[in-house]
């Protein structure tokens, strides 16, 4: 059910639409016309003081985003891939564990698995939202129970384009199998589910500052968010070689994982313009669903879940073709993803008998139109009667 705010869109197709070209996929330029004042201070404020490992930005932004989100803490680290292996090696997966992760989503979230010496198990997803299905996650974690050789550990939900998995399925079969839960939201920073910001939603939430993301850096960043503690002081040791609070003597084996400063000062910038630019991409989204919900078949949101709208992405059956009629109109849209993680090469050794038809469905047929706060309403117009003109 589309549960996108409607109201104040102008939804009539307008023939006389001004053509802004180009229109940009994302644009980070525009944002940055918006806050280079703020961060050039930001930036300079931290040659000034001089700590670029570790400099007082670090808790300023962990604590903010605490505050913003609602968790108990979160601990920055390198980039999102990161985020996913240190909590994983905070909870101790490894050989004989079986990971469950949908097969619809960035190889990353695949790779992490691999790279803590456990085992992914790909899940299909659910072909209305794109996240992973709560039946066949039952249905692959009763087969791995059955065959008695891993155990099934952990679930790696993805907010797949910024819109929660469904949470309250998922969390329901954790309990009943002693799952542990670790969310993905690399893609979903500032979605929602039951009035809780990603991050607040499960017990540990990993999320990416790429710079294309909802909430972006200026190269490499990451987070993880924590129900705990102590989960979150675990993680800060293995961001810094598993040392104690001291930071001179190692107490578990860790990695160099931390943040840089730099990258904190300009997150700490893009946080303060965040719920406005969220609100843009609400809006952006509502307008695309007005304008396209009679030409065709739109995606599902979740109940009570919001997403953070950080891809608009749509289902078409001559998606080739519409795509080059796009790109021959100057509009740019991207695919995400061409190929499911299971039928990737680095990745087919996991793949399950029989495959996973709604993934593999999706990858000949997804496409993302351009979704960024800076969009406005005549742009979205003229993407949207071009994509109408080329069904
Ligand atoms: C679903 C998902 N998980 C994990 C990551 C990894 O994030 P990073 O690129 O910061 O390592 C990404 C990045 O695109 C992603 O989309």
């Amino acid at each position: 059910m589309l549960t996108t705010d409607k109201t104040r869109i102008d939804v009539s197709l307008k023939g006389e639409v001004k053509k802004e070209t180009p229109i940009s996929f994302i644009d980070l330029k525009a944002q940055q016309r918006r806050i280079r004042p703020q961060v050039e201070a930001r930036l300079a404020a931290v040659m000034d003081h001089g700590q670029y490992i570790h400099g007082p930005e670090i808790a300023e932004l962990e604590k903010a985003l605490a505050d913003f989100t609602g968790a108990k803490d979160v601990v920055l680290c390198g980039n999102g891939t990161e985020a996913l292996e240190f909590a994983m090696m905070g909870e101790g997966i490894g050989p004989g564990d079986a990971v469950f992760i949908p097969a619809f989503t960035y190889a990353a979230t695949a790779s992490a698995v691999i790279m803590a010496g456990a085992r992914p198990v790909f899940v299909d997803v659910d072909a209305a939202t794109f996240n992973m299905d709560p039946l066949d996650l039952e249905i692959k974690v009763k087969t791995v129970v059955g065959e008695g050789r891993l155990r099934a550990a952990m679930v790696i939900p993805v907010d797949l384009f910024g819109l929660p998995a469904n949470y309250p399925a998922i969390n329901d079969i954790a309990a009943r199998y002693g799952l542990k839960i670790l969310a993905d939201g690399a893609q979903s920073f500032g979605g929602r589910q039951d009035g809780k910001w990603v991050g607040n939603i499960a017990p540990m939430t990993a999320i990416s500052f790429f710079p294309a993301k909802t909430l972006g850096c200026y190269g490499d960043g990451g987070a993880i968010f924590s129900q705990s503690k102590e989960r979150a002081e675990i993680w800060r040791s293995i961001r810094w070689h598993g040392t104690d609070p001291s930071h001179k003597i190692s107490i578990r084996a860790g990695t160099n994982g931390r943040m840089d400063t730099m990258q904190a000062a300009v997150v700490l910038v893009k946080l303060s313009i965040f719920e406005d630019e969220l609100e843009k991409r609400r809006h952006i989204a509502g307008l695309y669903d007005a304008l396209l919900k009679e030409a065709i078949d739109l995606p599902e949101r979740c109940a009570g879940a919001s997403s953070g709208w950080s891809l608009y992405s749509i289902v078409l059956d001559d998606r080739d073709r519409i795509r080059q009629f796009l790109t021959d109109e100057n509009i740019p849209s991207t695919i995400y993803y061409q190929q499911p993680l299971h039928q990737m090469e680095a990745f087919s050794a996991f793949s399950p008998q029989g495959g996973l038809p709604v993934s593999e469905d999706l990858s000949r047929r997804i496409l993302s139109l351009p979704m960024h706060p800076y969009l406005t309403d005549d742009q979205i117009h003229q993407v949207c009667e071009t994509l109408i003109a080329a069904l």
